[in-house]
């Protein structure tokens, strides 16, 4: 396997600095390695296996030799610089949800549509956190008995906004232990002991912009745009990895068994589910891990053909890095 050369823009954030870290445990064929961020972190050095790599600003010429680059500075930073990747010739993939909905750009969870990783034109989308690990979860059931509708809520971390929203979560807390006034930059409310049904922006149609990327990226996946989508999207004052609460309606019924069968052997999942000894997935148990926890599975009592359960994963591991890095594993 010939070695690549990689480069990570966005290296010093919550998102790169996992990439770094998943590049060196799973082996994956690195040549060199670029580290790119913004020109606050120009000589910061940070560690890959067993050296020590400059930070480098992330401008159009960062690319030069380059094969494939991660993406995980922010849309912004992947409108403006992907295009210098890509005619540098590197295959660019991006967390951002700047090109997601692009036609001729490839939404890819391998567990779910590897195969379009061969349709790129230079930009591969990692898609968003939330939407991963529910495919990730619902695809194995849609292929045995097809999803009609998906009801979701979702209680998400802290760091899925970046480290500066982890650094206000730990900051309040002091300021409330402390008795001190709680000041509040990342977010518009207090996030310490407090939970926000507010995850990116509002739109037009009420809904958030993190909502309607649940809907729209799921049905791009699955490539079934019949399936009919509705989240609600939260965010809770836990650092690390996201949970949801999942509704699904089906064309035909599957019992919990059943359902609980076909997840145990889908790949990427790892079924914990005995609520009599306590055992469901936890934000904490996930953390650092690369699996979708699927628990809480029951028969829904409100509908026909319905199944409930709680989904679990680390988000900036199965919804960032470690989903990228396992695109890249594709590529070679
Ligand atoms: P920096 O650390 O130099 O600000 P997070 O998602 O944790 O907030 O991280 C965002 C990542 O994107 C960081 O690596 C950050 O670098 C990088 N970044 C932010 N703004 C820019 C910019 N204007 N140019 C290059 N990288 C940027």
């Amino acid at each position: 396997m010939r070695e690549k050369n990689v480069a990570i823009a966005g290296a010093t954030g919550a998102v790169g600095t996992e990439m770094i870290k998943v590049l060196e445990d799973l082996n994956f064929p690195v040549k060199n390695l670029r580290l790119l961020a913004s020109e606050r972190s120009v000589g910061k050095k940070l560690k890959f296996k067993n050296e020590e790599i400059p930070v480098e600003k992330l401008d159009k010429d960062s690319f030069k030799n380059i094969d494939i680059a991660l993406f995980s500075a922010g849309a912004s930073r992947s409108l403006e610089f992907a295009k210098y990747a890509v005619d540098a010739g590197a295959v660019v993939i991006d967390n951002s949800s700047a090109f997601r909905m692009n036609d001729d750009v490839p939404l890819v969870v391998p567990e779910v549509n590897p195969e379009k990783v061969k349709e790129h034109k230079g930009i591969i989308a990692n898609p968003n956190c939330s939407t991963i690990q529910m495919v990730v979860a619902l695809y194995p059931i849609h292929k045995v008995a097809k999803i009609k509708r998906i009801i979701v809520s979702t209680y998400q971390a802290v760091s899925g906004t970046g480290m500066k929203a982890i650094e206000e979560l730990k900051r309040q807390i002091e300021q409330i232990r402390n008795n001190e006034k709680v000041t509040c930059e990342v977010y518009p409310h207090q996030i310490a002991y407090n939970v926000l049904p507010h995850v990116d922006v509002f739109l037009e149609n009420g809904y958030t912009k993190e909502e309607m990327k649940m809907v729209n990226e799921t049905r791009k996946i699955m490539n079934d745009y019949s399936i009919q989508v509705t989240a609600t999207t939260v965010r809770v004052p836990v650092i690390r990895a996201h949970s949801e609460s999942i509704n699904i309606e089906l064309e035909k019924k599957l019992t919990a068994n059943e359902v609980r069968e076909i997840l145990s052997k889908a790949p990427g999942i790892i079924v914990q589910d005995e609520p009599s000894k306590n055992i469901y997935p936890l934000a904490i148990y996930a953390t650092g891990k690369y699996e979708t926890f699927v628990g809480r599975i029951r028969e829904d009592i409100s509908v026909k053909n319905g199944i409930a359960m709680w989904v679990v994963a680390d988000q900036l591991l199965k919804g960032a890095a470690y989903n990228a890095v396992q695109i890249a594993q594709l590529l070679l």
